[in-house]
């Protein structure tokens, strides 16, 4: 472990770097690490892959900040890199898939420049046996670590550049404290990611995701409270607090805390103008915590809640924890406090042992709610989980066909659901312009639906009244309402 972390005195390690001279890593007052030459006055360049879900994004942006604090910066389009980091997802065999692709792909700019670091990280070498396939069948891959070992990538950078060869530190957990001082570049200005928890429980018999992130473990309410506090600061306007599960948010604390008591203290912080989460489970989302967003002004009325699948038997099977009705109930009580809340969801087909039957049933309850959107899977094996090794495995022929029958339906209701929007004002948080010199900007409505309309970029991280005049099934077209030229001229 990165013995130099838990120092409060600078510390200095020296590196023999062949071409790069000495590289002297100094890790300051555990706030930030530098990585200097005394022979290549160049800024070392990076870049950095990412796979998977909105936690490996924010975990890239913590690598990139660890490396600009050694002094790389990010690299342009036509410029080669020092360094490349690829943080990797095994949710699916195709996310896997990918990183191999990837990985081939790079053997040969590995082979034109052979001071090239290659490093793979996230999910897919906690995976067991992974990093050893990775080593074997990718020996220009140079650096493998983990999800819990982010915070020791100037330590293992230093190793490579020393001359070891295919540096390899994967931690089954985080091994004590979580590191809270961690650098974080991040990309967007106007939405920024915080971390809320790490890890899940659950155990969801599908699902790779326990096994290769670990327990949950819950961040204090201080430290959030101080980040998002920074980041309005900075000038961002929405926070989008992450976890595998948030709802079971401090229940590993010790103290008298919950997701619903964090969502409350984050309100009254100056600057934020909206709070988003992912993601929920079903299971955990109390009544209390439904009651406890209706009543803030802050925190969206978007509801993303996976229920997977419609039939009990199912749901039964893959450990989910609640009946096809406890879900029902869940979504009429959210609609019963706050009437134009969107609800989207996740869901599977193809689960061992699912028959026309069940997934009927799944096509009947996509009915019954009428979820705004959708995120559609078809069941993947993935080795390790207790799903693999259920007997009466489905067709690949049959997930297909459902896959097929259950996006045609979701996508129908999805434009209808936007088409009742129409007409609607709306206040959205302006993200961006569409094209640059376009004439138009886009932002998200409090519902999460991205709206684009006709306006000027300067009212980027503005939350502007929005007449929604169109909808098409991935976004909705509006124009800024009367009422805000008004205000704006006067
Ligand atoms: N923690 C989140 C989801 C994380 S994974 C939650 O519980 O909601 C995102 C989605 O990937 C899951 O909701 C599930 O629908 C899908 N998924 C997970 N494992 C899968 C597998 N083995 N095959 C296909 N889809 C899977
Ligand atoms: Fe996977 Fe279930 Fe945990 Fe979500 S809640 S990450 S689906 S085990
Ligand atoms: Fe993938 Fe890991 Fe997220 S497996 S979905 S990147 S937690």
């Amino acid at each position: 472990m990165a013995g130099g972390a838990r120092t409060d005195r600078p510390l200095l390690l020296l590196f023999w770097a062949g071409p790069y001279g000495i590289i002297v890593v100094s890790l300051e007052n555990r706030k930030g690490w530098t990585l200097m030459s005394d022979r290549d006055d160049r800024r070392r360049k990076y870049i950095t892959f990412t796979f998977g879900c909105q936690m490996n994004e924010h975990d890239s942006e913590v690598l990139a900040g660890i490396l600009e604090s050694m002094g790389y910066c990010q690299a342009g389009n036509s410029e080669d890199p020092d360094i490349i980091l690829i943080n990797t997802c095994c949710v699916r065999k195709t996310a896997e898939n990918k990183v191999f692709s990837l990985l081939g792909r790079l053997r040969r700019q590995k082979a034109q420049n052979p001071n090239l670091i290659i490093g793979v990280c996230g999910c897919m070498p906690q995976q067991e046996g992974m990093a050893e396939r990775i080593k074997q069948l990718f020996p220009h891959v140079d650096l493998i670590f983990g999800t819990h070992n982010v915070h020791q990538l100037p330590e293992l950078i230093g190793k490579v550049i020393e001359g070891q060869k295919q540096v390899l530190e994967i931690w089954p957990g985080y091994g004590g404290e979580l590191r809270e001082e961690l650098p974080v570049k991040r990309k967007e200005g106007v939405r920024a990611w915080v971390t809320i928890m790490y890890g899940c429980n659950n155990f969801c018999t599908y699902c790779i995701v326990p096994y290769v992130r670990g327990r949950e473990k819950s961040r204090s309410p201080e430290a959030v409270y101080e980040e998002v506090a920074r980041l309005a600061g900075e000038g961002f306007k929405e926070v989008i607090l992450l976890g595998q599960n948030v709802n079971s948010y401090g229940k590993d604390l010790g103290v008298k805390t919950d997701f619903a008591s964090l969502l409350e203290s984050l309100e009254n912080i100056d600057g934020i103008d909206r709070i988003r989460y992912m993601t929920s489970h079903p299971r955990d989302f109390s009544l209390r915590l439904v009651e406890a967003i209706a009543a803030s002004k802050k925190v969206c009325e978007h509801f993303h809640l996976p229920v997977q699948a419609g039939s009990n038997r199912i749901l039964k099977k893959m450990n989910r924890g609640y009946t096809r009705e406890e879900y029902v109930d869940l979504i009429r009580y959210i609609k019963s406090l706050i009437p134009h809340a969107t609800v989207t969801t996740d869901i599977m087909v193809g689960f061992p042992g699912e028959t026309d039957e069940d997934f009927n049933d799944t096509l009947d309850l996509v009915r019954e709610i009428r979820f705004d959107s959708a995120y559609t899977f078809v069941y993947n094996i993935r080795p390790g989980t207790p799903a693999a090794e259920m007997p009466d495995q489905v067709a690949e022929n049959v997930k297909k066909e459902r896959i097929q029958a259950l996006i045609k339906l979701q996508n129908k209701i999805s434009l209808e659901r936007n088409e009742e929007e129409v007409g609607q004002t709306q206040e959205v948080l302006v993200e961006g312009e569409k094209d640059r010199g376009s004439g138009f900007i886009y932002g998200r409505n409090r519902g999460n639906k991205t709206v684009i309309f006709s306006g000027d970029p300067s009212l980027v991280g503005k939350v502007v009244p929005v007449t929604v005049t169109g909808a098409r099934l991935a976004h909705l077209t509006g124009i800024l309402s009367y009422n805000y030229h008004q205000e704006g001229s006067r």
